[in-house]
């Protein structure tokens, strides 16, 4: 948070000495002091000095009035304000949540009862105290500092505090690097911390903030305890390190100087079932814990990425408002980051994301493919394909940057040609199909996607069968551009059709509540997966969470379908292989098929392993075994 904005809000009950601290900090630091009871209207005033206590609706124009006043926006400033409930507090930091630092005054009930009674100038009855403390919810974001000691000393702890940083971040591997510029240049105190590996990883944190103008008034360390001891309270630490052991290894070091109510992001790619595990241990230590998923890259997480956090409701209270700033932001300027739901969802709407991902990119690359060995096209005749699908509801990000790698050239050659065609992998693809198993949802177009990558992988036995296996038909396949665009569009539905429909059923079976819609517009920039169809999505999904039996989506479904088999047959007459078009169109056949196969599955299973069946006619849904093998029928 820039000091130079930095409206601090010293918060609780009556006579906990908000006035005094106010004004000696207001000297100190050489800002103005505002006390908030001198924006009470009279018929307020005159109600608390009859010892009625004020309602919802009596606050509600003292706090938007508060809220309105420009002295306060202007510069940094120092606020009294009982500001006793979560939504009073978010009435008062309407417009400047970034600004914002709370600072909660807390003493119990007897020696603010006392003081108060020492008090003659205050229009503010004992009898109101209790009703104070009934309506008071404690802050989860504010430094708590308790009241039970000298003036002098509570001045000092809020100033050595102010000067701490507001948040710190532990990795600065290239997304922790990107993170920390984007927290910095929004304003906020950073610390970094990044480990010392004798000759493999000296001074970086050092050398890291060199580097960068914005990151001057950053503190950067390489020694854990003083990174932690440099946080304002509660603490927030993002990790940005490699998912897996090392989030373990890095949570047990952070430990023992940690304090209930701290809250730790986890930034990497971890596994949703890792994040449920570290939250309930972490949360058994009052801990909180929010597994964040981060989607853009390096340059989205330095210019905005789109931020799915789950976990600990009440951590998401105290980082949200840092977590939307760094975000990107939607059509309408609103952070593309949300809460997502408890336990490890966030984590598990961000493998979902990259499910997604691996499928929409390896459409684009069955494209090429057919436009390139089908169609004989030259790079710039695809480019300029491509292109004019930028125009259409086919845009998308990766369509973007597959245009951009088509026209890299190196030394007067398309660098993509030079560019070996195996394709790598860091597990969330995988376990996008496993989860999916797991649930039991068919997500096929995704799992196709994966195995194309796994498929790529033997290069050497591809070498091998593409000897034996020649393809026979070397002419040029006839298909309209238009057909491919179209039916490309129509296998997108699909696989975002799957990924949404494993989400709601992952949704149900954790019991996470996930607002799809509201996923869907928090994809809708600063990630992967963003696009012209996301926008659509954050809006057909408010609608029906079955994606393909939405009306605008059924109506281009059956437009396109004929172009999607027409893309599949030609790709397949001419062997190029098209596992995700032609799985799209599979599943929209098996989706949308009334009677299916299945009863004959149903009754080899019963034949072979008396696993009974169920009847069609029968309303009850009893269950039936049969003796199929005519030899015991005889
Ligand atoms: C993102 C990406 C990001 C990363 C994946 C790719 O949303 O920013 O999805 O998380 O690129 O790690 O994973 P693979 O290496 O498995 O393709």
């Amino acid at each position: 948070m820039n000091d130079q904005n930095l409206i601090i809000f010293l918060i609780g009950v009556s006579a906990v000495g908000k006035t005094t601290i106010g004004e000696s900090l207001s000297e100190t630091l050489k800002l103005p002091f505002f006390d908030a009871d001198d924006y009470h209207p009279r018929s307020n005033k005159q109600k608390m000095a009859s010892g009625i206590p004020l309602t919802d609706d009596d606050r509600q124009g003292w706090l938007l009035r508060i809220n309105a006043e420009e002295e306060i926006k202007k510069n940094a400033c120092i606020i009294a304000c009982s500001a006793l409930k979560k939504s009073y507090r978010k009435i008062l930091q309407r417009g400047v949540e970034s600004q914002v630092k709370w600072i909660f005054m807390e003493g119990d009930f007897k020696l603010l009862k006392k003081r108060l009674t020492d008090r003659k100038d205050h229009f503010m009855p004992i009898s109101l105290l209790y009703s104070q403390f009934e309506t008071l919810e404690k802050p989860e974001d504010a430094f708590r500092v308790s009241v039970d000691q000298s003036p002098q000393q509570i001045h000092d702890l809020i100033i050595s505090e102010l000067h701490k940083s507001d948040i710190g971040l532990v990795g600065l591997g290239v997304m922790g690097k990107s993170l920390s510029r984007n927290i910095a240049s929004k304003g906020f105190k950073l610390s970094f911390f990044n480990r010392h590996v004798p000759e493999k990883e000296e001074n970086v944190a050092v050398n890291f903030q060199k580097e960068f103008q914005e990151l001057a008034n950053a503190k950067a360390f390489d020694e854990l305890e003083t990174f932690v001891k440099s946080l304002q309270r509660p603490r927030k630490i993002f990790l940005m390190i490699n998912a897996g052991k090392a989030i373990d290894a890095v949570i047990e070091q952070l430990l023992p100087f940690l304090e209930p109510g701290d809250v730790i992001m986890d930034g990497g790619n971890s596994h949703f079932l890792d994040t449920e595990r570290r939250f309930k241990n972490l949360n058994e230590q009052g801990i909180h814990l929010l597994g964040v998923g981060v989607s853009g890259g390096e340059e989205g997480a330095l210019k905005g990425p789109a931020i799915m956090p789950g976990g600990s409701v009440e951590g998401y209270a105290v980082v949200g408002k840092i977590l939307e700033s760094i975000a990107a932001k939607d059509l309408t300027g609103k952070a593309c980051c949300a809460y997502v739901g408890k336990g490890g969802s966030g984590h598990f709407v961000k493998m979902v994301h990259n499910g997604i991902e691996y499928s929409e990119m390896q459409l684009l690359a069955e494209v090429y493919q057919i436009l390139k060995q089908g169609l004989n096209l030259q790079h710039d005749v695809i480019t300029d394909i491509l292109k004019s699908w930028q125009k259409t509801e086919a845009d998308s990000y990766l369509l973007g940057i597959t245009i951009d790698i088509l026209q890299r050239k190196e030394n007067n050659k398309y660098l993509l040609d030079e560019v070996l065609d195996k394709a790598g992998n860091k597990g969330t693809g995988n376990w996008t199909t496993v989860a999916a198993s797991q649930l039991g949802v068919p997500v096929s177009v995704l799992t196709s996607a994966l195995y194309a990558r796994y498929i790529s992988a033997f290069r050497e036995l591809r070498a091998e069968a593409s000897k034996v296996y020649i393809s026979k038909d070397n002419s040029p396949v006839e298909i309209d551009p238009e057909t491919i665009r179209a039916g490309y569009q129509l296998a997108r539905l699909v696989n975002h059709h799957q990924g949404i429909h494993l989400l709601n059923e992952a949704s149900k079976a954790y019991d996470w509540d996930l607002n799809l819609s509201e996923i869907a517009r928090i994809w809708t920039n600063g990630c992967i997966i963003r696009s012209k169809l996301m926008e659509k999505l954050k809006t057909y999904l408010k609608r029906n969470d079955q994606l393909l039996l939405q009306d605008e989506v059924i109506k281009l479904a059956n437009n396109s379908k004929d172009n999607l088999k027409e893309l599949v047959q030609k790709a397949i007459q001419k062997d190029v292989p098209v596992s995700c078009l032609s799985e799209s169109l599979n599943y929209l056949n098996a989706y949308s098929q009334k009677e299916s196969g299945a009863n004959l599955i149903q009754a080899q299973r019963d034949y072979f392993g008396a696993h009974l069946y169920q009847r069609k006619n029968d309303p009850f849904g009893n269950w039936y075994h049969t003796d199929w093998d005519p030899n015991n029928n005889l």
